[in-house]
């Protein structure tokens, strides 16, 4: 996507000269402040402001503006300062009751920012608090990420700018004064990484299933080899050979053919034996699921395009590790189908073999998803022994029943792993919430014809769903978020206004960055 903005870091000391210099004739340029409560502003703040400062006491009275976070105060034209506007914009947050205050999460408040001034030219953020914690940089980068996660826009297809539009085409340019100018640059080297992921999830799943079909999503993937990714893209005859026939029998309706791609970045080049071994991460990605013979209505079924967004984040994800050359050695692996109803397409009642050996009755085309990821999950298991393999997958409907568009579901073999993505959502804000898997419902898969069926009764549907996966999991460590709540369509943010969202970049760059680097 066209970037619509450009951000930097400069010193707070630069901040007061205006880009002309005071008096000049509008230059467009804008100065956003921060204040907390009771309009409570940093030192810097003040300093910088100098007269204006009672202009936007005056001004803050008069429209009722107490510094609370979602508000903002618009001065056009202010005295005594050589800029063309003056906004000032709130950041306290309501403490929770009995909670102790939280740390201000700076991606968002940076997401907020942007939503206040896309389409300013060129834009001043004093980016300081009264309470900063240290010289705001990790604060500044944060808020440099939140900025670029708002601005992404997805118009590739429209021809024409609608009316109010009429702001899409400026390119804003952005500073950001801190502190610590340098510390902030250090800091935001990982979040460029990070943005650039998130786009490029994003974009995927925004783009449309004629454009965007299996191979076409290869070739997307393909092009991480500039980052030093190792590519490899499986085809039919390739995974016929293999022996993954699930994955396979979900494409065969479908004119588009099949295809798995793996993506190997090598970051810990030093690690041996046991210490090398990769963590993997593995995706859903149906680039469009009409449901096949055991068809879909057709209220929305255009959403879903948006059914690879397991596979998107994957993408993304590799893309953040590599760009920012992390020290890890990672899988990224995805299987890439459609799901169409065909003469020749998959039939209820037929029985595939897996990859695993084991054999699957057919009850619902729909049920897709889970024959791709089980052959990729096995595939992966047994060919790389990875620490640990995380999937990510638009499974089921179900899950947006049990959890809405809040949290995804985790479902896990292991309370360590499950532990850290805990952490690692609250951290981030790509929150998941942990559901039960047990016997009871594995049950539920017993087949009269084969080893299982895939798909359980009416009830626990996202449950009996990773049960199934369960199935092709031997002793490693796994967690199979369902993310069909949380991948697309989920309402807009502070940080996100796109219908493919770029769910779990964040979250599980996190995960690498806090347990499996160096
Ligand atoms: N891709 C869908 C799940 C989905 C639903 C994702 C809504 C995003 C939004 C999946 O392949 C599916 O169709 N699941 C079925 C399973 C059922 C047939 C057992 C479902 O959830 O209804
Ligand atoms: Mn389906
Ligand atoms: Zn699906």
């Amino acid at each position: 996507m066209a970037e619509t903005v450009q951000i930097d870091f400069t010193a707070l000391k630069d901040a007061g000269t205006a880009p002309k210099g005071r008096g000049a004739k509008s230059s467009g340029g804008t100065l956003v402040v921060l204040a907390g409560a009771d309009l409570a502003m940093s030192e810097a703040t003040r300093i910088i402001l100098g007269e204006a400062a009672d202009l936007v006491q005056r001004a803050a009275t008069t429209a009722k503006f107490k510094g609370m976070s979602g508000s903002a105060l618009d001065i056009l034209a202010p005295a005594g300062l050589a800029f063309d506007r003056l906004m000032v914009i709130g950041t306290a947050k309501k403490p929770a009751k009995d909670a102790p205050p939280a740390e201000p999460d700076y991606v968002s408040l940076g997401g907020a920012i942007m939503g206040r001034i896309g389409g300013f030219a060129r834009v001043t953020v004093v980016f300081d608090l009264p309470e900063s914690p240290d010289a705001m940089g990790e604060a500044a980068a944060d808020a440099m990420l939140g900025l670029r996660l708002r601005a992404y826009k997805f118009d590739l297809y429209k021809t024409k700018k609608s009316d109010d539009d009429d702001k899409a085409d400026v390119k804003s340019v952005i500073s950001l004064a801190v502190a610590d100018p340098a510390a902030a640059k250090r800091a935001a080297r990982h979040r460029d990484a990070l943005a650039e992921g998130v786009t490029i999830a994003r974009t995927l799943v925004n783009e449309p299933p004629n454009v965007l079909f299996p191979a076409a999503f290869a070739d997307r993937a393909k092009e991480l080899q500039k980052l030093g990714v190792e590519v490899e893209v499986l085809g039919e005859k390739e995974l016929g050979k293999l022996g993954l026939r699930a994955l396979l029998a979900v494409g065969q309706g479908s004119d588009f053919e099949s295809k798995v791609v793996i993506m190997r970045w090598n970051g810990a080049k030093a690690a041996k034996g046991d210490k090398a071994r990769p963590v993997a991460f593995l995706g859903k990605g149906v680039c469009f699921d009409s449901g096949g013979i055991s068809i879909k209505p057709a209220g929305s079924m255009e959403d879903m395009k948006g059914d690879m967004a397991g596979a998107a984040c994957v993408v993304g994800l590799m893309h953040a590790l590599a760009s920012r050359k992390a020290k890890v050695n990672a899988i990224g692996a995805i299987g890439l189908v459609e799901n169409m109803p065909d003469g020749k397409a998959q039939r209820p009642g037929d029985i595939v073999k897996s990859l695993s050996g084991q054999t699957i009755e057919i009850i619902n085309t729909d049920a897709e998803g889970r024959l791709v990821l089980c052959d990729v999950l096995w595939y992966v298991q047994d060919k790389y022994k990875p620490k640990f393999m995380v999937d990510l997958a638009t499974l089921t409907g179900a899950i947006l029943v049990a959890l809405g568009t809040e949290y995804a579901g985790l479902f896990s073999n292991n309370d360590e792993l499950s532990g850290r993505l805990t952490k690692a959502g609250e951290d981030t804000g790509e929150k998941v919430w942990r559901m039960p898997l047990g016997p009871n419902y594995d049950k539920l898969l017993e087949s009269r014809f084969a080893d299982m069926k895939h798909v359980g009764g009416r009830h626990a549907g996202s449950i009996t769903a990773a049960q199934f996966l369960q199935r092709f999991v031997n002793n490693t460590p796994w967690a199979h978020l369902d993310i069909a709540g949380t991948g697309m369509s989920s309402p807009a943010s502070d940080i996100n206004q796109s219908w493919g969202s770029g769910w779990g970049v964040r979250l599980l760059d996190r995960l690498v960055a806090d347990h499996y680097e160096g």
